[in-house]
């Protein structure tokens, strides 16, 4: 199943979803409304929401209960993206100016702070601190992977556990505890929320993987940004670090990335990129994402019987291929 379909049986939800992500940002103040609104209506994927309702089937299912969990988690996605934005430098994100080039720096940096706000407003209307406490810690855990990853720039010696350190807390864990607060919110019992979670962080890892695949063999229109980012900016990903332990490539490659270091980002990166393309990181990668999209369907194994459940496996199984 394609992604589409899901999203067209779950319609009537995604859409009220839709509405109060909109309502949450809309009013306060002009400006702040209109940069988080820009990034809004470009589109996204609406990833955690979704899997936020599909782990609320699993117990008792409250829209209006899951929508406080769903809506804070797509709104603190949406402002790392803006803040993550100012970070790379990037001028398009979801194939629209970013906010940080449509406005500038500084609004961009507060407009993820309002956004934040207005995430921590919403959840904190749930009255179970468990739900406050994993979801703060997850924050944490996001900004202290952001931060390897700056301190990571360029480190052509890095080893594939120490990127699998840095994606699991800047991207997994936000996808874990999507489906984990999902499942408390619906009052799952802890052996199911666990198995969620366990089901998100494998599909949060492969996600990111593929995040980072696509930088290097997406092409624009794909992506929505121009291929290469990554590297321009020295964050050396999976597909890099195995080619840089490529005997054929290695050599070359760091030749390459010494020379886009030089001209701090400025540079041409179509050389490097091709680099990598040939050596074998590509293929190891993919098959890395896919080994946790394995275990992701396996986690799925022991959970009751429920619709949701077919879904979360097409899901885990469209993310591990896609292409956008
Ligand atoms: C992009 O996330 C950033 C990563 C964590 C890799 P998504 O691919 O979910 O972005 P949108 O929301 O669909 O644009
Ligand atoms: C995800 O990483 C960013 C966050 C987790 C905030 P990327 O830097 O790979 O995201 P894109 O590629 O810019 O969307
Ligand atoms: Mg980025
Ligand atoms: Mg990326």
């Amino acid at each position: 199943m394609k992604l589409l379909d899901l999203y067209a049986k779950m319609k009537g939800d995604l859409n009220q979803i839709e509405k109060e992500l909109e309502r949450s940002v809309a009013d306060d103040h002009m400006l702040l409304s209109e940069s988080s609104l820009h990034l809004l209506k470009a589109g996204g994927k609406r990833i955690r929401p979704i899997i936020v309702l599909l782990a609320g089937k699993f117990g008792e299912y409250k829209l209006d209960t899951l929508s406080k969990v769903a809506v804070p988690l797509e709104l603190i996605h949406m402002a790392s993206l803006v803040h993550d934005d100012v970070i790379d430098d990037a001028d398009t994100r979801r194939g629209q100016l970013t906010v940080k080039s449509k406005w500038d720096n500084r609004i961009a940096m507060y407009t993820g702070d309002y956004i934040h706000g207005k995430a921590l407003s919403i959840v904190s209307q749930l009255p179970n601190p468990q739900i406050h406490q994993i979801l703060a810690n997850a924050l944490v855990q996001m900004c202290i992977g952001e931060m390897e990853q700056i301190r990571d720039f360029f480190n052509t010696d890095q080893s594939i556990r120490h990127y699998l350190r840095r994606i699991r807390r800047k991207t997994a864990l936000l996808i874990a505890i999507s489906c984990k607060l999902g499942a408390i919110a619906a009052g799952v019992d802890r052996k199911t929320a666990n198995l969620l979670y366990r089901y998100g962080y494998n599909v949060g890892m492969a996600f990111q993987i593929r995040d980072d695949l696509l930088d290097l063999y997406g092409t624009e229109k794909q992506i929505g940004k121009p291929p290469g980012s990554d590297m321009r900016q020295g964050n050396i990903t999976l597909p890099v670090i195995l080619a840089l332990q490529d005997e054929n490539s290695r050599g070359n490659l760091l030749h390459e990335l010494a020379l886009i270091r030089e001209q701090s980002g400025r540079s041409d990166t179509r050389k490097a990129i091709r680099i990598v393309r040939e050596s074998a990181g590509g293929d190891l990668a993919e098959r890395l994402a896919s080994r946790y999209i394995e275990k992701a369907l396996h986690a799925l194994k022991d959970l009751p019987d429920v619709a949701a459940k077919k879904s979360l496996a097409d899901i885990a199984r469209f993310l591990g291929k896609r292409n956008y």
